[in-house]
Formats: C-alpha cells, structure tokens, sequence
C-alpha cells in the first residue's frame, strides 16, 4: 500500500483521486488552502491520515506545506493538483508579488516538489490545454503582455508538463509524469464539461499508486500516452523553467 499526498483536495479531482486511494487502501494525505477548507476535506474524507493546510499562492504558506507533509513522514507518491482556473478577470497578484495563475499552478508545484522528501512517484497535472500554452518564458508575470486568462491557463498547464518532464529528467530514480484528466463537470471545469468525471481521476491514482511501474517522463490521457506539446521535452525550456522557478523561490531543485 503506498501513502500519497494529494494537494489541493477538498474538492474537485484532487478529492476524487484521493478517494479512489483510499478505496483501494492506499493512506492519504489531503490538503487545503485554509482551516476552514480542512473542515470540509475532513467531511469529504473521513478515511484520510491526515490534512496539510496552506495557501499555495503564497511561497511562505508553500514552504510550511512541505514542512507540515516532511512532519508526516515521506510519502510514496506526491499528485501536484491544486490550480485555479481559465477564467481569471484580471491580472490577479498574490502576496509575493506574482501573477496568481502562475504562482499556484507552477511555482507552488516547483517549490513543493523541491522540498518535499523525495517520494518514488510523482504525478503533475496537465490539460488539454497545454497544447495552446506559449513556451516563451520571458513575461511568466503578465508585465508587459495584455492580461488573458485562458492563455494564462494554458501557459500555466504547458509549463505543469515541462515540469513533469524536466523532474523525469533530473531524478531517473523518479518516476514523475503529467496528466491531462479530460475536460471533467468540477467547479474548474463547469456544469457543462463532456468528459466523465469519475475517469478524471483514475490515471493520477494508478500512476500515484504505482501502477505504471517504471513509466516515467510520460504524458498520459485515460492511463495511455499521448505526445505533448514539443515544448515539454525541449531541454533548453526546462532549463529555463527550473532556473527561473528557483530564482523565484530561492531554491534549488536538488541533485539527483
Ligand atoms: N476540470 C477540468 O476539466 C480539468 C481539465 C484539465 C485539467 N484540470 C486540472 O485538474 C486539476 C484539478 O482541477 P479541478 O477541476 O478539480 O479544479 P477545482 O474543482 O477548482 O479544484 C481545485 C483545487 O485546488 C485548490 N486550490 C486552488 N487554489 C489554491 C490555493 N491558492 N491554495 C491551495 N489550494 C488551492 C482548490 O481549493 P478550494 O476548493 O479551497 O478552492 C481545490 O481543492 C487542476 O490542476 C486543473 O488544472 C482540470
């Protein structure tokens, strides 16, 4: 049985993907961004061995995330799920001075991945999306280009993958992938959505639980590979990436 950590999962498939965990009988960790949040979470999944809580569009909150999980011990597999939408009016910044959809979607992932106790597997999530993401990774702030929150999105879901990719490639002993779950009825992805909802999560729970044995630097749809945008396995763009996320958090990525 493997114990996972599952961030952003007092709803949506962060949630769903945890208790398909716990369902199987893995141990599972959840988080949430406020006390509050961890009131909910707790009701949703009374099974769960226990609830990180923190802000992830905040690095301090981030950094006592991964002390409060390191706290718990090291866990088998870590699912970087927590993100905000397409749908961001404005250009909105958080406390360090970061554009939002960035700073929660990639930095917190880049960061926890970094200080989190080096698990077997990790597991990124992507979308659909990505393929429209720009790999151009000089205004990752929104300084100079005209706000649009889709593009932000998509940039944001690209950079997830290159990510995933990049860690595939520091750390072999790692298995780390990104997936992309569908287009899913979550409050993310609206009443509407076409896809199924309970799919959504099967792929991040098989590959978090080992599933996938010693799959690794893969992006998958529905537990099958699919090519990702080229960008993600350009090794001059996660480069760039790690070097940019680590001068913005001021770690490292560590060696293998
Ligand atoms: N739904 C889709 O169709 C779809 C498609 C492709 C990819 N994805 C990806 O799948 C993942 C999960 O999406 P979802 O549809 O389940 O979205 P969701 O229902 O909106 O859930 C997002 C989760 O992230 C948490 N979160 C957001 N901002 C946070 C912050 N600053 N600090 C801490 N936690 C934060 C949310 O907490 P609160 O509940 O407290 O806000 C929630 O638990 C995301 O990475 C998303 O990009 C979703």
């Amino acid at each position: 049985m493997a114990r996972v950590l599952v961030t952003g999962s007092s709803d949506g498939l962060g949630l769903l993907a945890a208790r398909l965990l716990a369902e199987q009988g893995h141990r599972v960790t959840l988080h949430a961004r406020n006390d509050r949040r961890r009131d909910d979470a707790e009701r949703a999944l009374p099974e769960a061995e226990a609830v990180v809580v923190g802000d992830l569009s905040s690095l301090a909150e981030t950094r006592d995330v991964a002390a409060q999980a390191n706290g718990l011990g090291r866990y088998d597999a870590v699912i970087h799920n927590a993100a905000v939408g397409y749908q961001e009016q404005r250009r909105a910044q958080t406390e360090d001075g970061l554009a939002q959809v960035f700073a929660v979607n990639v930095l917190s992932a880049y960061l926890l991945t970094a200080l989190v106790q080096r698990p077997d597997r990790l597991v990124y999530l992507g979308s659909g999306m990505h393929r429209g993401g720009d790999p151009d990774l000089s205004d990752l702030q929104w300084e100079r280009k005209r706000w649009n929150g889709s593009q932000a999105y998509a940039d944001s879901k690209l950079l997830d993958v290159v990510l995933a990719l990049a860690v595939a490639r520091r750390w072999p002993q790692v298995r780390s992938n990104a997936v992309d779950p569908g287009w899913v009825p979550t409050r993310m992805g609206g009443r509407g959505a076409p896809d199924d909802l309970r799919l959504g999560a099967v792929t991040q729970a098989w590959l978090a639980a080992g599933g996938s044995g010693e799959l690794t630097g893969a992006y998958l749809h529905h537990q099958r590979r699919q090519q990702p945008h080229p960008a993600a396995s350009d090794e001059r763009v996660q480069e760039e990436l790690l070097a940019r996320c680590a001068q913005l958090t001021g770690v490292e990525l560590p060696a293998p």
